[in-house]
Protein backbone atom coordinates (compact mmCIF):
# COMPACT_ATOMS: atom_id res chain seq x y z
CA UNK A 1 0.00 0.00 0.00
CA UNK A 2 1.61 3.30 -1.23
CA UNK A 3 1.62 6.40 1.22
CA UNK A 4 2.10 10.41 -0.18
CA UNK A 5 3.74 11.95 3.02
CA UNK A 6 4.09 15.30 2.24
CA UNK A 7 6.99 17.08 3.82
CA UNK A 8 8.84 13.53 4.24
CA UNK A 9 12.13 15.15 3.96
CA UNK A 10 11.66 16.99 6.97
CA UNK A 11 12.00 16.75 11.05
CA UNK A 12 8.62 14.93 11.75
CA UNK A 13 7.90 13.77 8.50
CA UNK A 14 11.27 11.58 7.78
CA UNK A 15 11.26 9.76 11.51
CA UNK A 16 7.77 8.70 10.17
CA UNK A 17 8.24 7.29 6.50
CA UNK A 18 10.86 5.52 8.64
CA UNK A 19 8.39 4.33 11.14
CA UNK A 20 5.87 3.83 8.08
CA UNK A 21 8.61 1.55 5.81
CA UNK A 22 9.18 -0.51 9.41
CA UNK A 23 5.58 -1.52 9.13
CA UNK A 24 5.82 -2.48 5.44
CA UNK A 25 4.04 0.39 3.77
CA UNK A 26 5.40 2.13 0.65
CA UNK A 27 6.19 5.60 0.71
CA UNK A 28 6.22 8.49 -1.57
CA UNK A 29 7.74 11.14 -0.30
CA UNK A 30 6.85 14.74 -2.16
CA UNK A 31 9.16 17.82 -0.64
CA UNK A 32 10.77 21.50 -2.13
CA UNK A 33 13.44 21.00 -0.03
CA UNK A 34 12.69 24.51 1.85
CA UNK A 35 13.85 22.88 4.94
CA UNK A 36 15.51 19.87 4.52
CA UNK A 37 17.94 18.21 2.48
CA UNK A 38 17.85 15.36 0.08
CA UNK A 39 20.57 13.68 2.20
CA UNK A 40 17.98 12.49 4.62
CA UNK A 41 17.01 9.59 2.04
CA UNK A 42 20.30 8.17 2.61
CA UNK A 43 19.81 8.25 6.15
CA UNK A 44 16.09 6.75 6.08
CA UNK A 45 17.43 3.79 3.75
CA UNK A 46 20.57 3.09 6.13
CA UNK A 47 17.99 2.54 8.70
CA UNK A 48 15.34 1.05 6.98
CA UNK A 49 17.20 -0.87 4.15
CA UNK A 50 15.08 1.21 1.70
CA UNK A 51 15.28 4.15 -0.04
CA UNK A 52 11.60 5.81 -0.56
CA UNK A 53 10.78 7.26 -4.03
CA UNK A 54 11.23 10.98 -3.83
CA UNK A 55 8.98 13.45 -5.82
CA UNK A 56 11.12 17.10 -5.75
CA UNK A 57 7.77 19.10 -5.91
CA UNK A 58 6.52 22.41 -4.56
CA UNK A 59 2.57 21.91 -3.74
CA UNK A 60 2.16 25.82 -3.58
CA UNK A 61 2.26 25.30 -7.37
CA UNK A 62 -1.52 23.83 -8.31
CA UNK A 63 -0.37 22.19 -12.20
CA UNK A 64 2.51 19.67 -10.08
CA UNK A 65 -0.03 18.78 -7.35
CA UNK A 66 -2.50 17.75 -10.03
CA UNK A 67 0.64 15.72 -12.16
CA UNK A 68 1.90 14.15 -9.19
CA UNK A 69 -1.64 12.68 -8.75
CA UNK A 70 -1.64 11.49 -12.25
CA UNK A 71 1.74 9.77 -11.93
CA UNK A 72 0.91 8.34 -8.54
CA UNK A 73 -2.51 7.34 -8.88
CA UNK A 74 -2.29 4.29 -6.58
CA UNK A 75 -1.42 6.45 -3.55
CA UNK A 76 -3.89 4.97 -0.92
CA UNK A 77 -2.92 7.44 1.81
CA UNK A 78 -1.65 10.58 2.64
CA UNK A 79 0.40 11.89 5.52
CA UNK A 80 0.45 16.24 5.24
CA UNK A 81 3.53 17.70 6.71
CA UNK A 82 4.81 20.32 4.51
CA UNK A 83 4.40 23.40 5.74
CA UNK A 84 6.14 26.63 7.35
CA UNK A 85 6.71 26.53 10.95
CA UNK A 86 8.55 28.82 12.22
CA UNK A 87 6.36 31.30 14.07
CA UNK A 88 8.25 34.35 14.29
CA UNK A 89 8.67 34.16 10.70
CA UNK A 90 4.77 34.40 10.35
CA UNK A 91 4.09 37.17 11.71
CA UNK A 92 7.14 38.77 10.09
CA UNK A 93 5.75 37.70 6.88
CA UNK A 94 2.24 36.33 6.88
CA UNK A 95 1.25 36.08 3.41
CA UNK A 96 4.39 33.49 3.09
CA UNK A 97 2.64 31.33 5.73
CA UNK A 98 -1.24 31.69 4.71
CA UNK A 99 0.46 30.70 0.28
CA UNK A 100 2.24 28.11 2.04
CA UNK A 101 0.20 26.20 4.49
CA UNK A 102 -3.47 27.31 3.16
CA UNK A 103 -2.66 26.95 -0.74
CA UNK A 104 -0.77 23.38 -0.59
CA UNK A 105 -3.42 22.21 1.12
CA UNK A 106 -6.25 23.24 -0.56
CA UNK A 107 -4.37 22.15 -3.89
CA UNK A 108 -3.86 18.28 -2.00
CA UNK A 109 -7.97 18.24 -1.19
CA UNK A 110 -8.51 18.99 -5.08
CA UNK A 111 -7.08 16.20 -5.80
CA UNK A 112 -8.44 13.81 -2.87
CA UNK A 113 -11.65 14.81 -3.40
CA UNK A 114 -11.70 13.62 -7.29
CA UNK A 115 -10.50 10.16 -5.41
CA UNK A 116 -13.73 7.93 -4.64
CA UNK A 117 -11.90 7.29 -1.52
CA UNK A 118 -9.31 9.10 0.73
CA UNK A 119 -7.29 8.90 4.31
CA UNK A 120 -5.42 11.85 5.56
CA UNK A 121 -3.91 12.32 8.20
CA UNK A 122 -3.22 16.20 9.18
CA UNK A 123 -0.13 18.13 11.31
CA UNK A 124 -1.87 20.26 13.63
CA UNK A 125 -0.94 21.69 16.58
CA UNK A 126 -1.41 22.27 20.30
CA UNK A 127 -0.81 25.86 19.56
CA UNK A 128 -4.30 26.11 18.33
CA UNK A 129 -5.24 26.02 22.14
CA UNK A 130 -3.19 28.96 22.98
CA UNK A 131 -3.47 29.37 26.67
CA UNK A 132 -5.78 26.81 27.77
CA UNK A 133 -7.40 26.84 31.22
CA UNK A 134 -7.59 23.91 32.34
CA UNK A 135 -4.29 21.53 32.53
CA UNK A 136 -3.83 18.88 30.97
CA UNK A 137 -5.47 20.11 27.61
CA UNK A 138 -7.93 17.57 26.09
CA UNK A 139 -9.29 17.50 22.75
CA UNK A 140 -12.79 19.34 23.66
CA UNK A 141 -10.86 22.31 25.02
CA UNK A 142 -11.48 25.70 23.20
CA UNK A 143 -9.64 26.71 20.13
CA UNK A 144 -8.80 29.97 21.09
CA UNK A 145 -8.04 33.11 18.99
CA UNK A 146 -4.10 31.75 17.14
CA UNK A 147 -1.32 34.12 18.80
CA UNK A 148 0.42 33.97 15.53
CA UNK A 149 -0.20 33.82 11.32
CA UNK A 150 1.23 30.58 11.98
CA UNK A 151 -1.03 29.11 14.20
CA UNK A 152 -4.14 30.42 12.27
CA UNK A 153 -2.74 28.50 9.43
CA UNK A 154 -3.22 25.49 11.82
CA UNK A 155 -6.33 26.43 12.46
CA UNK A 156 -8.20 27.43 9.31
CA UNK A 157 -6.32 24.30 7.60
CA UNK A 158 -8.37 22.20 10.32
CA UNK A 159 -11.86 23.85 9.60
CA UNK A 160 -11.56 23.28 5.82
CA UNK A 161 -10.34 19.74 6.04
CA UNK A 162 -14.06 19.28 8.19
CA UNK A 163 -15.25 21.56 5.98
CA UNK A 164 -14.51 19.64 2.71
CA UNK A 165 -15.18 16.04 4.56
CA UNK A 166 -18.76 16.96 4.81
CA UNK A 167 -18.89 17.23 0.69
CA UNK A 168 -16.51 14.34 -0.03
CA UNK A 169 -15.61 10.78 0.46
CA UNK A 170 -12.45 12.11 2.73
CA UNK A 171 -11.92 10.77 6.16
CA UNK A 172 -9.06 12.80 7.87
CA UNK A 173 -7.38 12.50 11.43
CA UNK A 174 -5.98 15.61 12.87
CA UNK A 175 -2.96 15.21 15.12
CA UNK A 176 -2.52 17.92 17.51
CA UNK A 177 0.99 17.98 18.32
CA UNK A 178 2.30 19.00 21.71
CA UNK A 179 6.43 19.95 21.68
CA UNK A 180 8.06 17.44 19.49
CA UNK A 181 12.17 16.91 20.45
CA UNK A 182 14.51 13.98 20.30
CA UNK A 183 16.21 11.83 16.65
CA UNK A 184 16.22 8.27 15.43
CA UNK A 185 18.55 6.67 18.20
CA UNK A 186 21.07 5.73 15.28
CA UNK A 187 21.39 9.60 14.49
CA UNK A 188 20.70 8.98 10.83
CA UNK A 189 17.96 11.26 10.85
CA UNK A 190 16.93 14.53 13.40
CA UNK A 191 16.22 17.96 13.52
CA UNK A 192 18.01 20.73 11.03
CA UNK A 193 16.76 23.89 12.34
CA UNK A 194 18.36 26.43 9.77
CA UNK A 195 20.02 29.04 11.87
CA UNK A 196 20.08 29.97 15.03
CA UNK A 197 17.46 27.52 16.12
CA UNK A 198 13.85 29.47 17.74
CA UNK A 199 13.06 26.09 19.57
CA UNK A 200 14.49 25.09 23.28
CA UNK A 201 16.21 21.41 22.69
CA UNK A 202 17.76 22.57 19.08
CA UNK A 203 19.33 25.82 20.87
CA UNK A 204 20.43 23.71 24.01
CA UNK A 205 22.01 20.58 22.08
CA UNK A 206 23.63 23.92 20.13
CA UNK A 207 24.84 25.45 22.97
CA UNK A 208 26.26 22.27 24.56
CA UNK A 209 28.37 21.71 21.11
CA UNK A 210 29.52 25.52 21.38
CA UNK A 211 27.63 26.75 18.85
CA UNK A 212 26.28 28.95 20.64
CA UNK A 213 27.46 30.82 24.12
CA UNK A 214 24.66 30.17 25.99
CA UNK A 215 21.03 29.80 26.41
CA UNK A 216 18.70 32.71 27.47
CA UNK A 217 15.62 31.22 29.46
CA UNK A 218 12.92 33.45 28.40
CA UNK A 219 10.77 34.04 32.11
CA UNK A 220 12.12 32.63 35.20
CA UNK A 221 8.37 34.66 36.92
CA UNK A 222 5.85 32.54 35.93
CA UNK A 223 2.94 31.21 38.13
CA UNK A 224 5.07 27.20 38.11
CA UNK A 225 6.65 25.64 40.39
CA UNK A 226 10.32 27.30 39.50
CA UNK A 227 9.28 29.74 37.91
CA UNK A 228 9.63 28.57 34.18
CA UNK A 229 6.97 28.07 31.56
CA UNK A 230 5.59 24.36 31.06
CA UNK A 231 5.85 22.30 28.55
CA UNK A 232 4.74 18.32 27.10
CA UNK A 233 8.00 17.68 25.15
CA UNK A 234 7.66 14.30 22.79
CA UNK A 235 10.26 12.25 21.69
CA UNK A 236 9.68 12.84 17.44
CA UNK A 237 10.17 8.82 17.09
CA UNK A 238 7.11 8.65 19.73
CA UNK A 239 5.04 10.73 17.79
CA UNK A 240 5.94 8.84 14.63
CA UNK A 241 4.82 6.02 15.38
CA UNK A 242 1.29 7.89 16.16
CA UNK A 243 0.85 8.57 12.12
CA UNK A 244 1.34 4.92 11.69
CA UNK A 245 -1.44 3.62 14.26
CA UNK A 246 -3.70 6.80 13.12
CA UNK A 247 -3.32 5.64 9.64
CA UNK A 248 -4.05 2.29 9.98
CA UNK A 249 -7.36 3.40 11.97
CA UNK A 250 -8.04 5.53 8.61
CA UNK A 251 -7.46 2.34 6.86
CA UNK A 252 -9.58 -0.05 8.43
CA UNK A 253 -12.14 2.16 8.96
CA UNK A 254 -13.33 0.76 12.18
CA UNK A 255 -16.27 2.94 13.98
CA UNK A 256 -14.72 6.17 12.96
CA UNK A 257 -16.52 9.56 12.30
CA UNK A 258 -14.72 11.58 9.24
CA UNK A 259 -12.91 13.65 11.23
CA UNK A 260 -11.28 12.81 14.21
CA UNK A 261 -8.80 15.17 16.89
CA UNK A 262 -6.26 13.39 18.97
CA UNK A 263 -3.84 15.28 21.44
CA UNK A 264 -0.03 14.03 20.87
CA UNK A 265 1.70 14.21 23.92
CA UNK A 266 3.46 12.83 27.21
CA UNK A 267 1.11 14.12 29.64
CA UNK A 268 3.47 15.18 31.54
CA UNK A 269 4.89 18.91 31.56
CA UNK A 270 8.03 19.89 32.18
CA UNK A 271 9.83 22.86 32.87
CA UNK A 272 12.11 24.86 30.76
CA UNK A 273 14.88 24.12 34.33
CA UNK A 274 13.78 20.69 34.33
CA UNK A 275 14.70 20.20 30.84
CA UNK A 276 18.24 22.04 31.13
CA UNK A 277 18.79 19.65 34.58
CA UNK A 278 17.69 16.61 32.61
CA UNK A 279 20.11 17.50 29.86
CA UNK A 280 22.87 18.23 31.97
CA UNK A 281 22.60 14.95 33.83
CA UNK A 282 22.24 12.90 30.68
CA UNK A 283 24.75 14.17 28.65
CA UNK A 284 27.68 14.91 31.45
CA UNK A 285 27.54 18.06 30.31
CA UNK A 286 27.06 21.61 31.81
CA UNK A 287 24.93 23.65 30.33
CA UNK A 288 25.88 27.62 30.66
CA UNK A 289 22.46 29.18 30.75
CA UNK A 290 21.48 32.91 31.80
CA UNK A 291 17.68 34.37 32.79
CA UNK A 292 16.57 36.65 30.25
CA UNK A 293 12.54 37.98 30.12
CA UNK A 294 9.71 36.37 28.63
CA UNK A 295 9.46 35.59 24.99
CA UNK A 296 6.54 37.65 23.36
CA UNK A 297 3.56 35.16 22.93
CA UNK A 298 4.90 32.50 24.73
CA UNK A 299 2.16 30.20 27.23
CA UNK A 300 2.63 29.58 30.68
CA UNK A 301 2.00 25.99 30.68
CA UNK A 302 0.74 23.41 27.93
CA UNK A 303 0.35 19.90 28.68
CA UNK A 304 -2.03 16.97 26.90
CA UNK A 305 -4.50 14.79 28.05
CA UNK A 306 -3.58 12.00 26.52
CA UNK A 307 -6.68 9.57 27.46
CA UNK A 308 -8.42 10.13 24.12
CA UNK A 309 -5.04 9.08 22.18
CA UNK A 310 -4.57 5.67 24.55
CA UNK A 311 -7.97 4.78 24.39
CA UNK A 312 -9.09 5.17 21.23
CA UNK A 313 -6.56 5.19 18.88
CA UNK A 314 -4.63 3.30 20.69
CA UNK A 315 -1.64 4.91 21.25
CA UNK A 316 0.82 6.27 24.11
CA UNK A 317 4.06 7.83 24.22
CA UNK A 318 6.87 5.05 25.54
CA UNK A 319 10.14 7.24 25.25
CA UNK A 320 11.32 9.69 28.30
CA UNK A 321 12.38 13.16 28.29
CA UNK A 322 15.62 11.74 28.86
CA UNK A 323 15.90 9.06 25.49
CA UNK A 324 14.47 11.96 23.80
CA UNK A 325 16.91 14.51 25.09
CA UNK A 326 20.13 11.91 25.15
CA UNK A 327 19.16 11.20 21.37
CA UNK A 328 19.09 15.20 20.25
CA UNK A 329 22.57 15.29 21.89
CA UNK A 330 23.78 12.31 19.87
CA UNK A 331 22.58 13.79 16.53
CA UNK A 332 23.60 17.08 17.35
CA UNK A 333 27.38 15.30 17.80
CA UNK A 334 27.25 13.52 14.81
CA UNK A 335 25.80 16.38 12.35
CA UNK A 336 29.07 18.61 13.99
CA UNK A 337 31.27 15.64 14.29
CA UNK A 338 32.15 15.61 17.50
CA UNK A 339 33.85 12.74 18.81
P1 LIG B 1 10.07 20.67 8.89
O1 LIG B 1 10.25 22.05 8.39
O2 LIG B 1 11.25 19.93 9.38
O3 LIG B 1 9.39 19.77 7.74
C1 LIG B 1 8.51 20.30 6.79
C2 LIG B 1 8.95 19.82 5.42
O4 LIG B 1 8.03 20.31 4.44
C3 LIG B 1 10.33 20.33 5.04
O5 LIG B 1 11.12 19.25 4.57
C4 LIG B 1 10.05 21.33 3.90
O6 LIG B 1 11.09 21.36 2.96
C5 LIG B 1 8.75 20.79 3.33
N1 LIG B 1 7.90 21.79 2.68
C6 LIG B 1 7.50 22.99 3.18
N2 LIG B 1 6.73 23.64 2.29
C7 LIG B 1 6.60 22.82 1.21
C8 LIG B 1 5.94 22.91 -0.04
N3 LIG B 1 5.27 24.01 -0.39
N4 LIG B 1 6.03 21.89 -0.91
C9 LIG B 1 6.73 20.78 -0.59
N5 LIG B 1 7.39 20.63 0.56
C10 LIG B 1 7.33 21.65 1.46
O7 LIG B 1 8.92 20.71 9.99
P2 LIG B 1 8.48 19.61 11.06
O8 LIG B 1 8.94 20.05 12.39
O9 LIG B 1 8.83 18.26 10.57
O10 LIG B 1 6.91 19.84 11.04
C11 LIG B 1 6.06 19.04 10.21
C12 LIG B 1 4.64 19.51 10.38
O11 LIG B 1 4.27 19.43 11.75
C13 LIG B 1 4.38 20.96 9.98
O12 LIG B 1 3.11 21.03 9.36
C14 LIG B 1 4.38 21.70 11.28
O13 LIG B 1 3.61 22.86 11.21
C15 LIG B 1 3.75 20.67 12.20
N6 LIG B 1 4.09 20.84 13.62
C16 LIG B 1 5.41 20.92 13.97
C17 LIG B 1 5.75 21.09 15.31
C18 LIG B 1 7.19 21.21 15.72
O14 LIG B 1 7.44 21.74 16.81
N7 LIG B 1 8.17 20.75 14.94
C19 LIG B 1 4.74 21.17 16.28
C20 LIG B 1 3.40 21.08 15.87
C21 LIG B 1 3.10 20.91 14.52
C1 LIG C 1 9.70 25.84 24.71
C2 LIG C 1 9.97 26.60 26.00
C3 LIG C 1 10.28 28.95 25.71
C4 LIG C 1 13.99 28.75 23.47
C5 LIG C 1 6.76 26.32 19.49
C6 LIG C 1 5.66 26.87 18.61
C7 LIG C 1 4.48 25.96 18.59
C8 LIG C 1 4.91 24.53 18.23
C9 LIG C 1 6.08 24.07 19.00
C10 LIG C 1 4.49 24.13 15.89
C11 LIG C 1 9.22 27.92 26.08
C12 LIG C 1 11.53 28.31 26.24
C13 LIG C 1 12.85 28.41 24.16
C14 LIG C 1 15.05 29.40 24.14
C15 LIG C 1 13.78 29.31 26.18
N1 LIG C 1 5.28 24.41 16.85
N2 LIG C 1 12.75 28.68 25.50
N3 LIG C 1 14.91 29.64 25.48
O1 LIG C 1 7.20 27.91 22.27
O2 LIG C 1 6.26 25.76 23.18
O3 LIG C 1 6.23 26.14 20.78
O4 LIG C 1 7.13 25.05 18.97
O5 LIG C 1 3.33 24.02 15.86
O6 LIG C 1 3.59 26.47 17.68
O7 LIG C 1 5.27 28.13 19.13
O8 LIG C 1 8.41 25.70 21.90
O9 LIG C 1 10.77 25.03 21.93
O10 LIG C 1 10.18 27.39 21.25
O11 LIG C 1 9.92 26.72 23.62
O12 LIG C 1 13.69 29.56 27.38
O13 LIG C 1 16.08 29.75 23.55
O14 LIG C 1 11.36 26.93 26.07
O15 LIG C 1 10.08 30.21 26.28
O16 LIG C 1 8.84 28.11 27.41
P1 LIG C 1 7.00 26.47 22.12
P2 LIG C 1 9.88 26.21 22.10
Amino acid sequence: MKILVTGGLGFIGSHTVVELQNEGFEVVIVDNLSNSSVDVLQGIENITGKKPEFENLDLREKQSVQDFFKKYNDVSGVIHFAASKAVGESVENPLLYYENNINSLVYLLQELQRKNESSLIFSSSCTVFGQAEIMPITENAPVQKAMSPYGNTKQIGEEIIIDVSRVSSINAILLRYFNPIGAHESAEIGELPLGVPQNLVPFITQTAVGLRKELSVFGNDYPTPDGTAIRDYIHVVDLAKAHVIALKRLIEKKNIERVETFNIGTGKGSSVLEVIQSFQKVTNHKLPYKIVGRRDGDVVEAYADTQKANEILGWKAKLTLEDALSSAWKWEQKIRKVQ
